[in-house]
C-alpha cells in the first residue's frame, strides 16, 4: 500500500510521522520502503543518523533521483512517501499513485484553511482516476493543556470537510517526538510507556489494523 504523508504547510509533522510509521512497520517485520520527495531531505537525514548509530531495523529511504514512480509500481510491501509543498510536481506525482493520503494538521485556523486547499489539490490530482485514494486527517502537535480549545475546534472543522476520514486519535506537542527524532529513533524506541509512545502506537494501529506489532 502506498501512503503519502502530505500537507501544504511546513512543520505540520510530515517527516516525523513518516519516520515513526516506517520504523513501526519495519519493527513489526513488514517490508517497508520510504521515499523522501522533499528537497529539505529531513527523512533522509534522520535515517542517516539512525544508520550511523547502527540502530536496527534500518530504514530505507529513496530520493527523487531514484525514479520513485517506477519503484512504487514494483514494490509489493508498504510504502511511505514524505512530500513537501517545496516540490509540488513530486507531490502531485506521488498523490496520483497513492492508496491513501495521510494529513497531519496542527491545531490552528490557518492550518485548517491550508488543509482544505490541500484536499482540493488531492482531489484535482486524482479526478480522472478510477480508484480514489482515501484521505485520512488527524491533529498533530495538539496542545497538552486541557484548557486550550484549538484542537477540539480544529477537529470540528475537519469533520465538516467532505470525503475525508478524520481520526479522533490526537498526537500532542511533546518533546519526546523531537528528542527521539534527533537521535534517529522512533518515539516508542525511547520509551514504550511514555505518553507520546502510547498515542503514537494507537495512531499506527488505526492506520494499519492488520499489522501485529
Ligand atoms: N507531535 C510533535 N510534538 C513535538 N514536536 C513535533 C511534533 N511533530 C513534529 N514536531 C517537531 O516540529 C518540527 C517540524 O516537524 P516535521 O519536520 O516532522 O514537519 P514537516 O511537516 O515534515 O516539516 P517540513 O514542511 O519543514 O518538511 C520538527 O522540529 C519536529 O521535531
Ligand atoms: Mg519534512
Amino acid at each position: 500500500m502506498i501512503t503519502v504523508v502530505g500537507n501544504l504547510k511546513g512543520g505540520c509533522g510530515k517527516s516525523t510521522i513518516s519516520f515513526n510509521l516506517a520504523v513501526w512497520l519495519a519493527t513489526a517485520g513488514i517490508d517497508v520502503v520510504t521515499f523522501d520527495l522533499d528537497p529539505q531531505a529531513t527523512l533522509s537525514d534522520v535515517a542517516e543518523v539512525r544508520a550511523e548509530e547502527e540502530i536496527l531495523p534500518e530504514i530505507k529511504v529513496f530520493r527523487p533521483e531514484s525514479n520513485p514512480t517506477k519503484m512504487m509500481k514494483n514494490h509489493d510491501g508498504e510504502m511511505i512517501i514524505d512530500v513537501g509543498a517545496a516540490n509540488l510536481w513530486a507531490m502531485r506525482q506521488a498523490i496520483a499513485m497513492a492508496d491513501r493520503v495521510l494529513v497531519p494538521i496542527p491545531p490552528s485556523q490557518a492550518d485548517v484553511w491550508s488543509t482544505a486547499r490541500f484536499k482540493d489539490i488531492v482531489e484535482e490530482t486524482v479526478a480522472t482516476k478510477e480508484k480514489q485514494p482515501e484521505i485520512v486527517m488527524f491533529v498533530n502537535r495538539a496542545d497538552t493543556h486541557p484548557g486550550v480549545r484549538e484542537s477540539a475546534e480544529t477537529l470540528e472543522a475537519l469533520h465538516t470537510l467532505k470525503g475525508v476520514r478524520v481520526l479522533d486519535t490526537r498526537i500532542h506537542q511533546r518533546t519526546a517526538y523531537r528528542r527521539s527524532f534527533s537521535e534517529g529513533r522512533a518515539v516508542f524506541e525511547q520509551s514504550k510507556t511514555s505518553k507520546a509512545s502510547i498515542e503514537f502506537l494507537e495512531l499506527a494501529k488505526q492506520l494499519y489494523p492488520d499489522v501485529n506489532f
